[in-house]
């Protein structure tokens, strides 16, 4: 196994990280504060070939490999965790999907947008009574005179609001499980397409979440994707891919936690010397990096399966259950380091430990990561 990135992905690697000093930061906190969509810095992550990462140049994608992919978005998610799950979303939910499950007409239809920012995308699994049970949803997609009639509610939709474009799961066949379920693509502004309030939400305030609403909303036949059935396993094959996406949000909120608790632990004297030289200190930020390295091998391990087209679903899980905990852990400690400061908003290493929380719930909860690892084991 090679463990040295290519002078290509250093090159991503430094592209992200410059971006995210110069465009992500001087905002952010404001962001996460006012609940702002960074729309401006969206647009210049496009620019920069970031959301349309892994899809083809043909199709006006940037057609970088995963492991690009993970490393650009750690670094965008160690500055900004609002503006990674934007770009996470877009990449792996969306474009990834309609790139390895859509037809040709569809991939040429629906990719350019999203790769080039003039459309975002969002996923819609979830529904009130199904989240770790996706299959359990009742979206109902009735097949009538050259369309699909959608009717029922999809909540938790990241970019909900801001998208143009979203990737619908809804029932087709009823009482087959989730062997009814298909997948469909659909224009935002359809008719009988509506969304619900904004949510509040404790951490990623920078992202948008919402409810959306199917009442009678007609979709063209042409947006199935795949055929009839098929939507579950392009849905949880898609999540695969999504996991290492979360997983390197996770990591990269992880790594800011360590680098600003290093920082600090230097130059904050108590006892008449820096905190730094304090053992308790120490273990804590040994801790942190330890951690940050596995989920980093753990990611990259996943990536490269998946650049490798090998199955990665476990490697996938992995990486995730990992480096979500470890988010949780580094920031929570790096609050504590702080102490009384780390406690304030204006010192912005609560956010850490606020955004880091999700990466343990979307895209499966590490409850089902776990079950996603446990099946694998006793299969093989
Ligand atoms: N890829 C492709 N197919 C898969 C698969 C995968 N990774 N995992 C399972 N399948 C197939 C199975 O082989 C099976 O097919 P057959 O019946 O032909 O054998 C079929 O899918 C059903 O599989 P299961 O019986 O394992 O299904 P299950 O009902 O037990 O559920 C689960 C499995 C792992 C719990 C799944 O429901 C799951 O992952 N739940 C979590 C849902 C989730 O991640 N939601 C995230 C919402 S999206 C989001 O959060 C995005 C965002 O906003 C940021």
């Amino acid at each position: 196994m090679n463990f040295n990135y290519t002078e290509e992905q250093l090159l991503i690697q430094k592209t992200a990280r410059d971006f995210a000093k110069d465009h992500l930061e001087p905002g952010v906190i404001d962001r996460d504060d006012t609940c702002t969509f960074p729309e401006k810095e969206i647009a210049l992550m496009a620019d920069l070939g970031f959301m349309g990462m892994m899809v083809p140049e043909e199709y006006g994608g940037a057609g970088m490999d995963a492991v690009s992919y993970v490393t650009a978005l750690e670094e965008i998610a160690a500055v900004d965790a609002s503006a990674a799950v934007i770009m996470s979303v877009n990449n792996s939910l969306v474009t990834q999907l309609i790139q390895n499950f859509a037809s040709d007409d569809q991939k040429a239809q629906f990719l350019p947008d999203i790769a080039n920012g003039k459309k975002l995308g969002a996923f819609s699994l979830s529904e009130p009574q199904s989240g770790s049970d996706a299959g359990n949803m009742r979206t109902f997609a009735e097949r009538k005179n050259g369309h699909y009639v959608l009717n029922g509610t999809k909540n938790w939709v990241t970019n909900g609001i801001s998208s143009g474009v979203v990737i619908v799961l809804a029932v087709t066949e009823k009482n087959v499980g989730s062997k009814g379920i298909s997948a469909f693509i659909v224009e935002k502004d359809l008719e009988g397409l509506s969304l619900g309030k904004k949510e509040d939400k404790l951490g990623i305030r920078g992202s948008d979440t919402c409810e959306l609403y199917f009442e009678n909303c007609q979709v063209p036949v042409n947006c199935l994707i795949g055929n009839e059935g098929d939507g579950f396993k392009i849905a949880l094959g898609t999540l695969d891919g999504g996991r290492i996406g979360i997983a390197s949000q996770a990591l990269g909120i992880a790594r800011s936690a360590m680098e600003k608790s290093v920082a600090y632990a230097k130059e904050r004297k108590q006892f008449k010397k820096p905190i730094a030289e304090f053992g308790a200190i120490q273990s804590k930020l040994a801790t942190m990096a330890t951690n940050i390295n596995a989920a980093r091998l753990l990611i990259l391990q996943a990536a490269h399966l998946k650049d490798e087209h090998k199955p990665y679903s476990k490697e996938a899980a992995m990486a995730k259950v990992f480096a979500s905990r470890t988010a949780m852990e580094a920031s929570t400690d790096c609050v504590q380091i702080f102490g009384g400061y780390g406690y304030m908003r204006e010192y912005g290493v609560e956010r850490l430990m606020r955004d880091a929380k999700i990466t343990q719930i979307y895209e499966g909860t590490s409850e089902i990561q776990e079950l996603v690892i446990a099946r694998s084991l006793l299969k093989e």
